[in-house]
């Protein structure tokens, strides 16, 4: 028995385990499945000719900053069909949420799977827990998704993920939920897959790299680990060694901290954008500031702590040329930004938008018993606990020879925008006019 018949048959056993939900499927021949969507023939494999026509695709986390633009990219770069994970958030069905966000014309291409990747992990759980797993998309003629999107898929994009920063055992647990059991259940769904998968991406982070020390630097093939800064980084990197062991073709892309580009309709919550959002709410809410003029905030952190940051445009690009690219599979992928950007350039955007007049500095630390203002306690509460080690830290000198090989040496310097404090002031600037206006 070839490997691919073998988990084929191994398959149908595990089917019913494995589906993000639970109910029975029917029958289903290729005769049920609409034109448009039936499988390619596969192809012999060899060396990687790049992705292939009328590819069908698996992709979650299509809801997010990054996944969003993802969908976009998918319907304009290429002729693939989407099979795209998503779940009902505060009464908005799993559906609408993909769907509201893309042209209409479009949507003969998209398939929404309801599911939760962090559902249906505990083997003991009753089955019925996940009957909000795959459901139907309402409004269309009734089908299994389950069972068209099986048929068909060859190449999957493995991006939904929680960010979760602090250092209690909830958040532990969540993370490993989401970011490694959802991704385990992902691979097993994988194995009911009829056709070859041909590619398995994945969106990791740069800060897999954790608490490093020397060498100061961080190649994508290095092995790792002195420990991590929080369970996301962990969780992340464990995720990425059973992307590696999954026996599919896979290439992992590891971006820092994603900038959101001007003028889109899409917020982000993380990095930069989480620390911001507090900042402007104490701001907002601390009267003192707003009638008697500007203050002085004490920072904890050192102003040259590095970051590096990358436009969600240019790093979505990237992924996209990389994919198109004949480089060999089975790479991860440093996708970053070839100039890292100051802790200083960072802050100085977020405070300029609140107030320019407002003044900084950074301090080693804070002796609590002189005093701290309203905002420096807001630091204390809200910001420290989640984004305290990264605020010290120098980022590491990353390597992307990956990337290099795939793209060419002059990509980084031709196609990747510099993030300087003008620019990120006056991204940040667009962010918080967005956040006004949405
Ligand atoms: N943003 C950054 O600066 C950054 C930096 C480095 C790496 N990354 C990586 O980039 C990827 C995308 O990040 P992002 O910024 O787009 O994050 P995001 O905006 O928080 O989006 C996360 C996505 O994951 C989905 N998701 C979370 N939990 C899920 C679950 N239990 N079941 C199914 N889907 C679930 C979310 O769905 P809901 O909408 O339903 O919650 C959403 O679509 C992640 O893998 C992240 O690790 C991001």
């Amino acid at each position: 028995m070839s490997r691919d018949d073998s988990k084929r048959s191994n398959s149908i056993e595990k089917r019913h385990q494995t589906r993000l939900g639970g109910r029975e499927e029917s029958a289903l021949s290729v005769s049920d499945i609409p034109d448009g969507m039936r499988p390619a023939p596969k192809k012999p494999s060899g060396r990687n000719p790049g992705p292939k026509r009328g590819t069908n695709v698996f992709l979650t986390g299509g809801t997010g900053f990054v996944g969003d633009l993802l969908i976009r990219k998918y319907l304009e770069r290429t002729d693939c069909n989407l099979w795209v994970l998503s779940r009902p958030v505060g009464g908005v069905p799993a559906n609408e949420r993909i769907l509201d966000r893309i042209d209409p014309r479009e949507h003969h291409r998209i398939r929404i799977l309801e599911g939760d990747l962090a559902l249906a992990i505990d083997e003991d759980a009753d089955d019925s827990e996940f009957s909000q797993g795959f459901t139907d998309t309402p409004g269309k003629e009734p089908f299994d998704p389950y069972m068209e999107m099986m048929e068909v898929v060859d190449e999957v994009f493995h991006n939904a993920s929680y960010l979760g920063l602090r250092q209690d055992a909830g958040e532990r647990q969540k993370c490993m939920d989401v970011n490694f059991e959802g991704t385990k259940r992902l691979i097993n769904l994988m194995s009911t897959f009829k056709q070859e998968v041909r590619a398995l991406f994945y969106t990791s982070t740069a800060f897999v790299h954790g608490r490093i020390t020397e060498p100061d630097e961080f190649g994508e093939d290095d092995a790792l680990t002195n420990g991590w800064l929080n369970p996301y980084e962990e969780s992340k990197w464990k995720a990425e060694e059973l992307i590696r062991n999954a026996g599919y073709p896979y290439r992992i892309f590891r971006p820092g901290m994603i900038a959101r580009e001007p003028g889109v309709d899409i917020l982000s919550s993380h990095t930069m954008y989480g620390v911001a959002d507090v900042l402007e709410s104490g701001y907002k809410s601390d009267r003192t500031s707003q009638s008697h003029g500007p203050i002085h905030i004490r920072v904890k952190g050192i102003a040259d702590a590095a970051h590096n940051i990358i436009l969600r445009s240019e790093l979505v690009d990237m992924i996209f040329d990389i994919r198109a690219s004949s480089h060999e599979m089975n790479h991860i992928y440093n996708t970053l930004n070839a100039t890292n950007t100051r802790l200083e350039d960072v802050l100085y955007s977020i405070l300029y938008n609140l107030n320019p007049k407002m003044t900084y500095e950074f301090v080693p630390d804070l002796d609590q018993s002189q005093g701290l203002n309203h905002m420096e306690a807001l630091l204390e509460r809200a910001v420290y606990p989640l984004y305290g080690g990264y605020l010290f830290k120098k980022s590491p000198e990353f390597r992307m020879n990956n990337v290099i090989e795939a793209l060419g040496k002059d990509y980084l310097t031709d196609r990747i925008t510099k993030i300087d404090r003008r620019l990120l002031t006056a991204l940040m600037e667009d962010y918080f006019r967005t956040k006004r206006s949405i």
